[in-house]
């Protein structure tokens, strides 16, 4: 992705390994500051999982896949195989929903399998994280490229959370067609959500944005029906965290109620995921597991003053809190998926994976 940094406009992935470093853009610190987390080992990059410093299914995946690498770097020869599957536990341990992420760690295992000596099975995870990662720009490069003819020289668009290059190693799911429309010529404009309570849309989704020069509005969570309904949406394209067989989509909090009032006005709705984040082997979204995260994240706010990360309390001490990251919408909803592999109807999945 373009990265502005003085007068210079730099190019960076999310995440990408250097020797046995992982090194990641530190999510937490932007808009304020835009600073690359380093992690030694695969305990660190576990913990850089869980509490954000990466985020987004595909970019969590793409991380834990260069954590078992390290971790096959780490093990000692006796007893490699333990400690290789006990690493594997604490990087699965981090974040429930997001699918990605135990794709990419049974690739890791199932691949070193192939090895027969330690030093084989190292290079082998080595190799294997950095194909999930490459893999993961070209899907996303090609998710970019068909979603980018469903938007229309003039449309807005809207979109909930970050599901752009920081979701993912780059270009990302639903802001890769954004992307697109507006490398071809096309003008567009976008409503970003703020997605609380982390507010991945107002921090990570306008980052972004203004790195690409692509005009845009930062509005509260609560506004995207007054839109719709006033006619200012054309088009709602979100990501997914992961996805059934059946097309039910778990994204970010909020998301549901956005498709309902997308159907409700007759806005085509549509969910940009790479074939990764599909989980076959649920059918329906009441099976997903969902993610609760901390209660600090809705009793406080954060943003920078003087320099700093502040935190600042907003809930009465003593108010119960519930905090479900994510929610479902269910198939009915969606309009279409757009994958690497094209454009389809959300009962259409099984085709991509004949
Ligand atoms: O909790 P996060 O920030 O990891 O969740 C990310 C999302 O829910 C995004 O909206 C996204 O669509 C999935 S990642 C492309």
């Amino acid at each position: 992705m373009r990265v502005k940094i003085g007068n210079q406009i730099k190019e960076f992935r999310t995440v990408w390994m250097e020797s046995h470093i992982v090194k990641m853009i530190d999510q937490p610190k932007l808009p304020h500051r835009f600073e690359i987390y380093s992690s030694f080992d695969h305990k660190q990059t576990a913990e850089a999982i869980r509490t954000m410093i990466v985020r987004g299914a595909p970019a969590i995946g793409a991380t834990a896949g260069f954590g078992m690498a390290q971790a096959c770097m780490e093990a000692p020869v006796t007893g490699f195989d333990d400690y290789v599957r006990k690493a594997s536990e604490t990087l699965k341990n981090t974040r429930p929903t997001a699918y990605n992420l135990f794709y990419a760690i049974d690739r890791v295992l199932k691949s070193i399998e192939k090895g027969i000596s330690v030093k084989e099975k190292r290079e082998i995870a080595i190799k294997e994280a950095n194909s999930i990662a490459d893999e993961d720009v070209e899907k996303c490069k090609n998710i970019g490229v068909y979603g980018s003819k469903l938007i229309k020289d003039g449309d807005s668009v809207l979109t909930h959370c970050n599901a752009g290059a920081l979701a993912t190693v780059d270009y990302g799911t639903a802001l890769a067609p954004m992307r697109f429309a507006h490398y071809g010529g096309k003008k567009i404009f976008v409503f970003v959500d703020e997605t609380r309570p982390r507010c991945q849309g107002a921090r990570l989704t306008a980052w972004e944005m203004l790195q690409e020069g692509i005009d845009h509005a930062v509005i509260v969570d609560n506004a995207a029906g007054h839109y719709m309904r006033n006619g200012e949406i054309d088009i709602c394209i979100v990501g997914s965290d992961r996805t059934t067989a059946k097309g039910d989509v778990a994204n970010k909090i909020g998301t549901y109620e956005k498709a309902v009032i997308a159907k409700e006005n007759k806005i085509p709705f549509y969910v940009a995921l790479p074939t990764t984040t599909i989980d076959m082997s649920i059918k329906y979204g009441k099976d997903i597991p969902i993610e609760e995260r901390d209660e600090e994240e809705v009793t406080h706010m954060w943003g920078f003053s003087q320099g700093e990360l502040k935190k600042i309390r907003i809930v009465p001490k003593g108010s119960h809190v519930k905090n479900p990251a994510f929610d479902v919408t269910p198939a009915k909803y969606v309009t279409g998926l757009i994958t690497e592999k094209g454009i389809i109807k959300p009962n259409e999945i099984k085709r991509l994976f004949d």
